[in-house]
């Protein structure tokens, strides 16, 4: 079953997920932590870490060039074991080069900003862990990412590595074409994920039953059911 990462680092969005057993793994990125407003960089990063065990925390470099980008991906692993660094695809290669030395240093990467398939198979062969197309972006540029998820999950596993994450979700629908098309992961906002669970036909429906068990109620004089405290044996 394709698995859900909370695509956001708000802490209480993170926690409300997890308390509804939603919420496989987290990805930011930049945007995401200017949306957080005011917040330590390090310190939500460590909490949002030690919601659950072993769950990948995907945080994003945001320096250039090789020997920086390799030291702040260094700096981000030695946080937490549960942190997984996100490098950006790049036309020079450079991202690459990152993720394979990361990847022979036993560092876990997710390749980010993909639109096309050659761009997720090179990062796969460079030996990301988890390989990131952006299904809207790629839409946005004329590219059709239903056919890549689908001819790319099989070329995935035959390599025997990379999971595939994908992200740049905009609305519910998005996620019935990504589960449909077999994505080992998509990476949900929390506006999406509400969205997920809301229909009119359901909280209609609702309202039906609620309102004919009042009438069950009053034809039949029930008395209420006492409500069983939470935690009573
Ligand atoms: C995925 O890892 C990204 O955080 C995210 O989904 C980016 O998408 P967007 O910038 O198009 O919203």
């Amino acid at each position: 079953m394709t698995k859900i990462f909370l695509d956001t680092a708000s802490a209480d969005e993170i926690r409300e997920f997890l308390s509804r057993g939603i919420g496989d793994g987290v990805t930011s990125n930049q945007k995401i932590f200017l949306a957080e407003g005011k917040v330590d960089f390090k310190q939500r990063v460590l909490e949002i870490c030690a919601m659950r065990n072993d769950w990948p925390v995907s945080v994003e470099t945001t320096t250039k060039g090789f020997d920086e980008l390799v030291a702040e991906a260094r700096l981000y692993a030695q946080w937490h074991r549960n942190v997984v660094v996100k490098v950006a695809m790049d036309k020079d290669g450079t991202g690459l080069k990152v993720v394979k030395k990361l990847h022979d240093e036993g560092i876990r990467t997710n390749m980010t900003v993909m639109v096309t398939l050659g761009q997720l198979f090179l990062a796969a062969k460079a030996g990301a862990t988890y390989v990131s197309l952006f299904f809207n972006r790629a839409r946005d540029a004329g590219l059709d990412p239903v056919k890549t998820i689908r001819d790319v999950t099989p070329a995935l596993r035959r390599l025997g590595g990379a999971e595939l994450i994908v992200g740049s979700i905009r609305k519910p629908e998005d996620v019935e074409e990504i589960v449909a098309a077999g994505a080992d992961i998509a990476t949900i906002t929390p506006k999406v994920l509400n969205q997920m669970a809301f229909h009119p036909k359901t909280e209609e429906t609702i309202k039906e039953f609620d309102d004919a068990w009042k009438e069950f109620v009053a034809k039949n004089k029930l008395a209420v059911p006492a409500r069983v405290p939470l935690g009573a044996p």
